[in-house]
């Protein structure tokens, strides 16, 4: 059990053992992680907040004019009415839409209509639900997500395996997957991939992904049951010449039946809106029956959780999906920011006189970038970061630390990571 579970039954068991006694294993085995919410929570006073996963600009928030604007566009019954567990029919064809759209190798008979789900976390969860029993392996990326932890290693008590997808020089590999993946010896397994990766802002290279698909393939033709978990929060976000498609395209054109590729995407990242809460699941089956069962099971599983999404939050995707014009306007110069912003970054990260005291990991895309500094420890270069220069980033474990070029002004960058260099000399004396 995790020691902050540990800590809060603990307290229980002094102050009121009752209440302990009727608790489930699953909520005995829950706690609230030390993770970046806390830290970011620390962070929150500084003048340069780079943890938190959200895109600012010295106005606040960085959103679509027209998204905020379309409640003035919506009749009564767009926004009061329930929607059904699966979302509103007509957002789910708008999105299918938007799916072949962005991955033109994919064809609309090969993927389920998307589900929408209360935005990317629910939709990871009911996949938990769905295919993770106590026990299965779920093979994470090393640098990671913590809340996967929390979802399919204390919800579901899946045995959490790590892969590493950086070599010890920061460089990005595909060789931590292809060997894992060789050596699985279970009859089924739960992979996830997420890119643009959460902490690291890596994506693959289109050669990259073929060798990715292909160790997948390979060990499905072993016999293995391999259901793949794609979780594109940041998609679009690419500053590169990567593979821009979703590598869900690319496995579900594998056509493997002991694959089984699943999407979760959304409006949260991709639209700048957080708060809406409206992300979805799409899996990757061609026939018609499964695809029939998979939904069925999909919506009792909602039913039988939050019941049904927000009506308003959908509405809303779905007028601006109708009202592109201008919408995507706005996303691009959103994106436009950010691109200019990932670019003063590499310049600064990159610079000669900084590689004593840090090594960047690759990064092309997304919101983020992680560094791993040299002789200190993460948690201490965090907290003497925003005693002494007021600036807030998340230290990912002893040597790993991620700044969120999301947050950060472009003219701010440079200082950010002067005093992050200047942060570690401090203590590396
Ligand atoms: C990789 C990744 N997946 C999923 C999420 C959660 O997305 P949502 O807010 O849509 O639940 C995040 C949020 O930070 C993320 O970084």
């Amino acid at each position: 059990m995790n020691p902050l579970a540990l800590n809060l039954n603990e307290q229980l068991m002094e102050q009121n053992p009752n209440l302990l006694d009727m608790m489930s294993d699953l909520g005995k085995n829950m706690y609230y992680p030390k993770g970046i919410l806390t830290q970011s929570a620390e962070a929150k006073a500084t003048d340069y907040n780079a943890t938190i996963g959200m895109a600012t600009d010295r106005n606040g928030m960085m959103y679509a004019d027209t998204l905020y604007d379309m409640f003035n566009h919506l009749s009564p019954e767009e926004v009061f009415a329930y929607a059904p567990p699966q979302g509103l029919e007509a957002l789910r064809d708008l999105w299918l839409k938007k799916v072949l759209a962005d991955n033109p190798d994919l064809q609309a008979d090969q993927i389920t209509r998307p589900i929408v789900t209360n935005a990317l976390t629910h939709g990871l969860s009911l996949v938990g639900d769905m295919f993770v029993n106590p026990g299965d392996t779920v093979l994470l990326p090393a640098h990671t997500w913590g809340n996967y932890n929390l979802v399919y290693g204390v919800r579901h008590q899946a045995d959490i395996q790590k892969y590493p997808i950086f070599d010890e020089n920061g460089h990005y590999t595909t060789q931590g997957l292809v060997e894992t993946l060789q050596a699985v010896k279970q009859d089924k397994i739960i992979l996830i991939l997420n890119y643009p990766n959460n902490p690291t802002g890596y994506t693959p290279t289109v050669d990259e992904v073929r060798t990715i698909v292909d160790a997948v393939d390979e060990l499905a033709n072993r016999g293995v049951n391999v259901v793949t978990v794609v979780d594109d929060a940041y998609f679009g976000l690419f500053y590169e010449d990567v593979y821009t498609q979703s590598i869900f395209t690319a496995l579900t054109n594998v056509n493997n039946p002991r694959i089984l590729p699943i999407r979760l995407d959304g409006a949260t990242k991709e639209f700048f809106a957080w708060g809406f809460r409206v992300g979805f699941v799409t899996f990757g089956l061609s026939d018609n029956a499964s695809k029939a069962v998979v939904e069925a099971k999909m919506k009792g599983l909602i039913r039988s959780n939050n019941s049904n999404g927000s009506t308003p939050s959908h509405s809303a995707v779905r007028y601006v999906l109708e009202n592109p014009e201008q919408f995507n306007k706005d996303i691009q110069a959103n994106i436009d920011t950010l691109e200019a912003r990932y670019h003063v970054t590499k310049e600064m990260v990159y610079k000669d006189e900084y590689q004593t005291l840090w090594q960047p990991y690759d990064f092309n895309s997304g919101y983020f970038m992680a560094l791993r500094v040299k002789g200190i420890d993460a948690e201490t270069l965090r907290k003497h970061l925003i005693d002494q220069y007021s600036i807030g980033i998340v230290a990912l474990n002893d040597t790993d630390i991620r700044i969120a070029f999301s947050c950060i002004e472009k003219d701010d960058i440079p200082h950010v990571f002067e005093k992050i260099a200047q942060g570690i000399q401090d203590l590396q004396k």
